[in-house]
C-alpha cells in the first residue's frame, strides 16, 4: 500500500512511520516542513526500521510542490499529522494556525480530489470540545473550541465530514488526548527546541538538567490534589490506534477519541517518576494557565468497540520510556 504520512519527522509522526514500516508492503512517502522537526530524526526512523523510504521536506501552503507530490505518488491512503500544535502560541499568532493547518490541509484535500485519492486519516484533538460540564469526554459531546488550534482542528474536521457527505473521500478523525512517552529505544520522544509548553517535554529537560524545577500552573483546581487532570496517552497506544485504521478507513467512515480513560494529575505524573524511576522532580506551584480546565479525559468506548483498540500502557511505561529518552538525548 501507498501510504503517505504528513508531518511524519514530527513526535507522534516519527513513532508512526516506525508503525507503518514494520509492514512490508507499505510504500511510505514523508512530508514534513522541519518547523517543528529535525532532519536527524529521517535517520533515527531509517536506523530503527531498517527499512527504506521516501522523504521531502515540504510545506503543505506550497500547492504546486503538493500537485506534483501527487502526480508522482498515487498514494492509496493518506495519514495527516502535519500542523502547528500549541494552544499558546496559537492565540498569540492565529493567522500562522488558519495558514499552516487549515490553508494547508485544503491544499492537501484539493490534490487528493484531484488526483482521486480517497483514504484519509486525520490527526485531530481533544481540544475541539473545549469547555464541558461532564470531564468524561465522548465523541457525541458538541464542538467548542476556546483557542485558535482547536478552531483550526474542528475547520479541518468539517470539510473532511463535508466531502465524505458528498461521497468524494472516506475517512477516520481521530481525536487524541495527551500524547506521551517515547520509543521504547530511547532514540525517539519530544524534544521541541526552547522552552515547551506541555508537560511531559518540559519534565524531559528537568531530567536533562537544562532546567531546575516544574512550573505547575494551578493547585485549587477540583480534583484530588489541586492540580490539573488529564488523559496521557503512550505514543505506542496511539501509533496502534492508527494501524487498526488502515483496513476501516475504506470501510466507514467514523470519528474517535483517542485516550485512555484514565486522568492523571501533575502530581501524580510527578511521582510516577519517582516510583517508576526513582527520580524527584522539584516543583514550585504558580498560578493557572489561561484556558486550563480542570480535568478531561476520554470516554473509550467507542474505539473499543467500533475500532477494536484500547490502551494497553499507563504511567509506568509513559515515565520509564521518557526517563530513558531524556537520559539518552542529554
Ligand atoms: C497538561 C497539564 C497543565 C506544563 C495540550 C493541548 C492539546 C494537546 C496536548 C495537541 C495541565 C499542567 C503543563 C507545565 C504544568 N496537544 N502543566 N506545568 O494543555 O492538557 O493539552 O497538549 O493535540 O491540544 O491543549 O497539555 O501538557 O500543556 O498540560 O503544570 O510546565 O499539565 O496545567 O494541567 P494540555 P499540557
Amino acid at each position: 500500500m501507498n501510504i503517505l504520512l504528513t508531518g511524519g519527522l514530527g513526535y507522534i509522526g516519527s513513532h508512526l512511520a516506525l508503525g507503518l514500516l514494520k509492514n512490508k508492503k507499505t510504500k511510505l512517502t514523508i512530508v514534513d516542513d522541519l518547523s517543528n522537526a529535525k532532519l536527524s530524526t529521517k535517520n533515527t526512523i531509517k536506523y530503527l526500521s531498517k527499512k527504506k523510504f521516501k522523504f521531502k521536506k515540504l510545506d503543505l501552503k506550497n500547492k504546486n510542490k503538493l500537485q506534483k507530490l501527487f502526480k508522482v505518488g498515487k498514494f492509496d491512503l493518506i495519514f495527516h499529522l502535519a500542523g502547528s500544535k500549541s494552544v499558546k502560541e496559537s492565540q498569540i499568532n492565529p493567522k500562522k494556525y488558519y495558514e499552516n493547518n487549515v490553508i494547508g490541509s485544503i491544499n492537501l484535500l484539493h490534490a487528493m480530489i484531484e488526483n482521486n485519492v480517497k483514504n484519509i486519516i486525520f490527526s485531530s484533538t481533544a481540544t475541539v470540545y473545549g469547555l464541558h460540564k461532564k470531564n468524561c469526554y465522548s465523541e457525541n459531546f458538541s464542538r467548542e473550541p476556546i483557542n485558535t488550534y482547536g478552531l483550526t482542528k474542528k475547520i479541518i474536521e468539517d470539510l473532511l465530514i463535508d466531502l465524505k457527505e458528498k461521497n468524494q473521500i472516506n475517512t477516520l478523525i481521530l481525536r487524541y488526548f495527551n500524547p506521551a512517552g517515547c520509543h521504547i529505544s530511547g532514540l525517539l520522544g519530544e524534544n521541541p527546541q526552547g522552552i515547551p509548553n506541555n508537560l511531559y517535554p518540559y519534565i524531559i529537560k528537568i531530567i536533562k538538567g537544562e532546567v531546575k524545577y516544574l512550573k505547575i500552573f494551578g493547585n485549587n483546581y477540583k480534583t484530588k490534589d489541586g492540580t490539573g487532570a488529564r488523559d496521557y496517552i503512550h505514543i505506542q497506544d496511539l501509533v496502534d490506534a492508527h494501524l487498526k485504521c488502515i483496513k476501516l478507513v475504506k470501510k466507514k467512515s467514523d470519528i474517535f477519541n483517542i485516550g485512555t480513560g484514565r486522568p492523571y494529575t501533575v502530581l501524580d505524573i510527578i511521582n510516577s517518576f519517582k516510583k517508576y524511576c526513582n527520580f524527584k522532580i522539584n516543583y514550585n506551584f504558580y498560578s493557572r494557565r489561561e484556558g486550563d480546565i480542570d480535568i478531561y479525559y476520554n470516554k473509550i468506548s467507542k474505539a473499543k468497540k467500533k475500532l477494536g483498540w484500547s490502551a494497553k500502557r499507563g504511567l509506568k511505561e509513559i515515565s520509564q520510556s521518557t526517563f530513558n529518552f531524556a537520559i539518552k538525548s542529554k
